[in-house]
């Protein structure tokens, strides 16, 4: 089956409201001759701002997080699915590995975030890594299951159903190096048969994507992997013309 490739910025904590305009204005020009499907997912607060630039273009826009919680309520300083679906967000960034490491997510809280994005009809971007820890004592493969198995045990069956998954191995996320392009093939492989284990159709469909170091001069290596479905991309999305090249890599 023919997957499409899906070109995902994460902001992370970075940007202020010029580099918005600036990164929506040349992302637009630029786009209009790109196959792949683009997706940018900034900070909450500058959401509405990125859509007013985007307008018009092929550019989808997405979170970096969202609440556990479906139903609105008492729980300050949170944001919920059904309000990121109201201001256009079509994705959602899930159990990225900041937010395991530094806000203590747990399989469980993720598994109950994606829940959380489908229950607004918003498609989760849910984030799976190994330390380099756990790579150099060959662990990667069972730290990898035990997250596809938890995902599979704690979801909804319609949450798997729309789910994305992102290969971003710690070790590669904001070093400048990357996973080699024969790693990341491996490790998608490796995903995609898990995800085959439980449901071969779904795994044939399931978009994967590889997170870590994801720039222009290494795109096209990482996209010849048949089982890399695309990228999302830290740092070189900061910038229109980086994020760009990196989408026109992947045709
Ligand atoms: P970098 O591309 O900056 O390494 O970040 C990767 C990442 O964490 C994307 O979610």
């Amino acid at each position: 089956m023919s997957r499409r490739m899906l070109i995902a910025g994460n902001w992370k904590m970075n940007g202020d409201a010029a580099q918005v305009d600036a990164f929506a204005r040349d992302v637009t020009q630029g786009s209009d001759s790109l196959s792949a499907d683009l997706l940018v997912c900034v900070p909450f607060v500058y959401i509405e701002r990125m859509k007013q630039g985007l307008a018009g273009s092929r550019v989808a826009l997405g979170a970096q997080n969202l609440a556990a919680e479906v139903d609105a309520g008492a729980f300050t300083g949170e944001v919920n699915g059904a309000m990121l679906a109201d201001t256009g967000c079509s994705h959602v960034i899930v159990g990225h590995s900041e937010r395991r490491a530094i806000y203590g997510e747990t399989d469980a809280v993720v598994a109950a975030k994606a829940d959380a994005c489908v229950a607004a009809n918003l498609k989760p971007i849910v984030c799976v890594g190994e330390t380099l820890e756990q790579r150099e004592a060959d662990e990667t493969e069972a730290v990898l299951g035990a997250q596809i198995a938890a995902l599979f045990e704690q979801c909804d069956a319609a949450t798997l159903a729309q789910v994305t998954i992102a290969y971003e191995p710690i070790w590669a996320i904001g070093t400048g190096r990357s996973a080699t392009p024969e790693q990341a093939q491996g490790v998608h492989a490796f995903l995609r048969g898990q995800i085959a284990d439980r449901d071969a159709t779904l795994a044939q469909s399931v978009q994967l994507l590889y997170g870590g170091s994801v720039k222009p001069d290494n795109a096209a290596a990482l996209f010849a992997g048949a089982d890399v479905d695309g990228a999302l991309v830290g740092g070189a999305s900061l910038k229109a013309d980086s994020f760009l090249d990196i989408a026109h890599a992947a045709g």
